[in-house]
């Protein structure tokens, strides 16, 4: 009897735990993916001269660790350019300029 007992709240607690698991993972993919929208895209259109880190520097790219601009700033370079920088308005939606410019912000130091 006393290992029925055992077993049973074996049993109830290993169901208490997937379930909170199973609560877990229905509520993070939506937070995630909005997250990994921006690194996505600045893994894609970014990277060749910012570099993953955002400060490789290439073709005279600005370290975007060290960038003091704000966001409404920098979602402004990347929609029109700004000297070697390429506009992005004509291949990313204003939401992509706005996920992207986000993004950078965590590459701060
Ligand atoms: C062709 C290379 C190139 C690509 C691709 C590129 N950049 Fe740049 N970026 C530059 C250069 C060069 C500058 C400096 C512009 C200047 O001299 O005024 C710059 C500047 C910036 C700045 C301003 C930083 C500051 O402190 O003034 C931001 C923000 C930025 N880039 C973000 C991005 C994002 C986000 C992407 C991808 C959507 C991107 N860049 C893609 C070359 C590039």
């Amino acid at each position: 009897m006393k290992k029925l007992l055992i077993f049973s709240f074996l049993a109830a607690f290993t169901f208490a735990c997937s379930q909170s698991d199973g609560e877990k993972s229905t509520s993070e993919p939506t937070a995630e993916v909005k997250k990994v929208d921006g690194e996505k895209i600045y893994k894609t259109y970014c990277v060749t001269c910012h570099g993953l880190y955002g400060d490789m520097g290439a073709s005279g790219a600005f370290n975007l660790q060290t960038s003091a601009l704000a966001v409404e700033e920098r979602i402004n370079v990347i929609t029109n350019g700004r000297n070697a920088m390429t506009p992005f308005k004509d291949l990313l939606s204003a939401d992509k300029i706005k996920a992207v410019a986000e993004y950078t912000m965590t590459l701060k130091k």
